[in-house]
């Protein structure tokens, strides 16, 4: 299995091409459209260097996943699929997070609420194949209600759930997240035989180190600073609750939320043709 990962250090996220090397057959896991908030401006450089990757490898995309809805960055599935086909594929609780946010934006009308937008929902368990891989998905619940990992080959793609060992994990006080539901995710997680490579979808590095994303289902469980194996599930909560206090939202969530709901679609232009990323106002 190659596993070739892309880092994006505006919104320190990392992207995965995952390919088999006998059909050529790839996932892409977690990628990222450029986006100036500002300028309202989208550019494709990132999604472009994983389309360009392809090709040169003579990749075939069968499947474009997504570990969770994201609130950091802005998805480039819906633009991969138009230039390199697959199928784009999340967890089936996404539907939940759909039913949340979407009154918030109102955007009902190109945004299902059923999730038809995305290609396929798995369910926890659900086993699909990448040419001759087989992955699994993992429900790991947490950080939002839907967000699952890929455990494909030795490897298993983990999103948010597990960060750094150095960092810990993700925050759980966005709507639906749960400390002790993380907790849980986490444990199943460091279930996995010890030498299961772990892949995360962001890193943010402490000063000195160089960003980085790999680490094992070991490594995880004896050095993560906020849950490895000693750690109980009171403690974790309460740590992981005491860090999210007072924390400020990520500068772009309601930005890219509500086109990543759409699977990166920017939805219907309004009659000036134009396209709209909205921002609700609470106002006295
Ligand atoms: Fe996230």
């Amino acid at each position: 299995m190659n596993i070739h990962p892309f880092f994006d250090p505006q919104t320190a996220t990392i992207s995965y091409v995952v390919a088999d090397p006998v059909t050529h057959a790839c996932a892409i896991v977690d990628s990222v459209l450029d986006y100036d908030p500002v300028r309202g401006r989208v550019s494709t450089h990132s999604a472009d260097h994983i389309i360009e990757y392809v090709r040169a490898q003579g990749y075939h995309v069968e499947w474009i996943l997504e570990t969770h809805v994201h609130a950091d960055h802005l998805t480039a599935a819906a633009y991969l699929k138009k230039k390199l086909g697959g199928k784009i594929g999340i967890g089936n609780h996404t539907a939940e997070v759909l039913r949340h946010w979407v009154p918030i934006f109102n955007t009902a009308h190109d945004t299902p609420l059923d999730g038809s937008q995305f290609d396929h929902l798995f369910a926890d368990g659900e086993t699909f194949k990448i040419g001759a891989l087989t992955a699994a998905v993992l429900s790991t619940p947490g950080h939002t209600p839907a967000c699952v990992s890929y455990h494909i080959g030795d490897a298993v793609f983990v999103g948010d759930t597990l960060l750094m060992p150095d960092y810990g994990t993700a925050r759980t006080d966005f709507p639906g997240g749960d400390a002790h539901i993380m907790y849980h995710s986490i444990r199943r997680l460091l279930t996995l035989p010890d030498d299961t490579r772990m892949f995360t979808c962001h890193d943010y590095p402490p000063e000195g180190r160089v960003p980085a994303w790999e680490s094992t289902a070991s490594e995880q469980g004896t050095q993560n600073i906020l849950i490895n194996e000693k750690v109980t599930e009171e403690v974790y909560v309460a740590e992981r609750e005491r860090r999210d206090r007072g924390k400020p939202a990520p500068h772009l969530l309601l930005l890219p939320l509500q086109v990543n709901l759409r699977a990166g679609e920017f939805g219907t232009p309004e009659n000036n043709g134009v396209r709209y990323i909205k921002i609700p106002i609470t106002a006295p």
